[in-house]
């Protein structure tokens, strides 16, 4: 069962695509990725890490898509772990995705999160996306208090790569997801702070895909979605952009009007 509706006439902007499990959600966001990479040469693909999109990758590592020139960058990274940890979201994203189709770590672009935290590294994170000519499809996931990356509540809308503290509920929230080696899931504490993508520079892509399954989301993407564009729900912001495609379940699309 798939719904592919417009939220309202006033989000012409937002295209929301139901699917009936978190299985039909991650096929269908392989398939678009899948365009979206065929459609540019050496296409830049914004990568958000959490459980959400973990069936997608392997959906496209499975269909074998092409990597001829694909560029990753990923949206955020923990500070404090060891570049090989295999805890941090970069090493997940070579692990799951980068290595598995064949690219190369010269063409992966992760946040700064070395020992200089001034901003100037992270001006040069956001120039070397403006280097590679822009994301052209970034992939987000959305948290359950309602931030985009690591863009907690209050972010400000023109927030740009910067270092943050995460909130207790995302530290505890992740603690549960983080893998470790061997057979322990439950080794080591989730870092305190995080260098992230600012929500301006994640609106700088051309386009976006929320992706959000299970029925623990459901409040949060109504919020985002249906209330106002406000720094205390960050993924609300996403409904700036010019060309925004949802992709949810019917769990998490649960209180979105077109299911009632
Ligand atoms: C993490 C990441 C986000 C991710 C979110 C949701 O904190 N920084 O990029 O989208 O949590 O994660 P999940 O998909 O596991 O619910």
């Amino acid at each position: 069962m798939i719904y592919d509706l417009r939220l309202s006439r006033a989000h012409d902007n937002l295209r929301l695509v139901v699917g009936a499990g978190a299985e039909e959600c991650a096929s269908i966001a392989a398939s678009e990725i899948e365009t979206a990479l065929g459609e540019r040469t050496n296409p830049v693909l914004g990568v958000a890490t959490g459980a959400t999109p973990r069936r997608t990758y392997e959906l496209l590592v499975e269909r074998g898509v092409s990597s001829d020139g694909v560029h990753l960058v990923l949206l955020d990274e923990y500070i404090g772990l060891a570049p090989c940890d295999r805890r941090g979201f970069a090493a997940t994203i070579r692990r799951r995705l980068a290595e598995p189709l064949g690219i190369p770590p010269d063409r992966i672009h992760v946040p700064p999160v070395g020992r200089d935290q001034s901003h100037e590294p992270c001006e040069a994170f956001e120039r070397e996306l403006r280097d590679l000519g822009g994301v052209d499809l970034q992939v987000l996931g959305i948290g359950q208090n309602g931030h985009i990356a690591f863009n907690e509540p209050g972010s400000p809308l023109d927030s740009r790569t910067r270092v943050v503290r995460l909130s207790r509920l995302t530290r505890e929230n992740n603690r549960s997801l983080r893998e470790a080696g061997g057979n322990d899931d439950r080794a080591g504490e989730v870092p305190e702070r995080a260098c992230t993508q600012g929500i301006a520079t994640i609106l700088e892509a051309r386009r976006l895909m929320l992706l959000a399954t299970g029925e623990r989301k459901a409040g949060i993407l109504a919020d985002a979605m249906l209330g106002p564009i406000d720094p205390e729900v960050p993924a609300s912001a996403i409904r700036l952009h010019p060309d925004v495609t949802v992709i949810a379940d019917v769990d998490a699309a649960r209180l979105l009007p077109v299911i009632a």
